[in-house]
């Protein structure tokens, strides 16, 4: 079965990610891996750990990663998931243990113990993979390899007028990534701004546990009014959970594999993801970036796996 590490910063399409593996017994969810991004990483691991009583998630360990981008400074993004990350959803608080290991040592540990076997899902910034790498170079070829919500590619960014948001809150670690010479591949802006999930899904949703419901439709009711308010969009992205889904139809994106660079220029494109599609620069692939994406069956399995929690 898949082995895999969710590295996140609940956020409430983190949440919703969090719900998608909890419905998948086709992986083997080893730990959940928190970091700074969405909020701050005090309030994305109380989220986390909520989340994982609601999705009836038991056992795993969770632990609390990096409290800052390698360098730069902290950004949050309470316009985009509310004061505390999960919008206007309130869940009980948590009793589920905090596991002592720092997020980056986790990884390693579980990287060290599954050689080749680990798949690293990132959700959010990448701050503690890339902690984990300079800490620990060798673990580099024993990850089986890493899949990333991040960038911008042809897409306009939603952290800067360029900067898809977990790139612009921590570029210089996603760059630690691309120099790893991992197995990279990339879920951009370009594809999950496709999936947007609207009043209409929710109203599918209707006849799920009622906790889940209420939980989807009050964090997605504030996430929609960023979107709308902000962008102009109606309904809201979901991009995290695109990545789970991957996981379990790999049918659901198109890859283009491509030399990509991140740009760590302070200034109006810093964070910028550019990717060489036609092979101009001549230069060896270094990620698989995804270019298209079936949105009708991805919000079919989304939606079908809810009933299923
Ligand atoms: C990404 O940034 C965060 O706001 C979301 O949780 C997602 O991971 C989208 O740019
Ligand atoms: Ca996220």
């Amino acid at each position: 079965m898949h082995k895999i590490i969710l590295d996140t910063d609940p956020g409430i399409d983190d949440a919703l990610a969090i719900l998608l593996l909890a419905t998948s017994s086709e992986i083997e969810l080893k730990a959940i891996t928190v970091t700074h991004g969405n909020t701050t990483v005090d309030k994305c691991l109380a989220n986390a750990i909520q989340i994982a009583d609601l999705a009836g998630i038991r056992n795993i360990p969770i632990a609390k990663g990096a409290n800052q981008p390698l360098i730069g400074k902290l950004q949050i993004a309470e316009e985009t998931h509310g004061d505390t990350g999960l919008g206007y959803a309130k869940l009980p608080p948590s009793n589920y243990p905090i596991h002592s290991n720092n997020a980056s040592q986790l990884i390693v540990e579980l990287v060290k113990k599954y050689p080749g076997e680990i798949t690293i899902l990132g959700i959010g910034p990448v701050t503690n993979i890339a902690l984990a790498l300079i800490s620990n170079p060798e673990i580099k070829p024993l990850i089986k390899d890493v899949v990333l919500m991040a960038g911008s590619f042809e897409y306009a960014g939603n952290a800067s007028p360029v900067a898809e948001y977990n790139v612009f809150c921590d570029p210089y670690a996603l760059q630690v990534l691309i120099n790893a010479n991992l197995d990279l591949t990339i879920i951009p802006l370009d594809v999950t701004y496709q999936c947007l999930f609207t009043k209409e899904h929710l109203a599918e949703l209707q006849n799920c546990k009622k906790d889940i419901y209420e939980f989807i439709s009050d964090s997605t009711r504030f996430y929609m009014e960023f979107h709308q308010e902000y962008q102009n969009i109606t309904g809201c992205a979901i991009n995290d959970p695109l990545v789970v889904a991957y996981l379990l139809n790999r049918e659901l994106l198109e890859l283009m594999e491509c030399y990509v660079e991140v740009n760590l220029h302070k200034g109006n494109f810093y964070g910028k993801t550019s990717a060489d599609r036609f092979s101009t620069l001549g230069l060896a692939p270094n990620a698989k970036v995804a270019t298209q994406v079936d949105v009708p069956a991805f919000m079919k399995l989304f939606i079908d796996r809810m009933h299923k929690l």
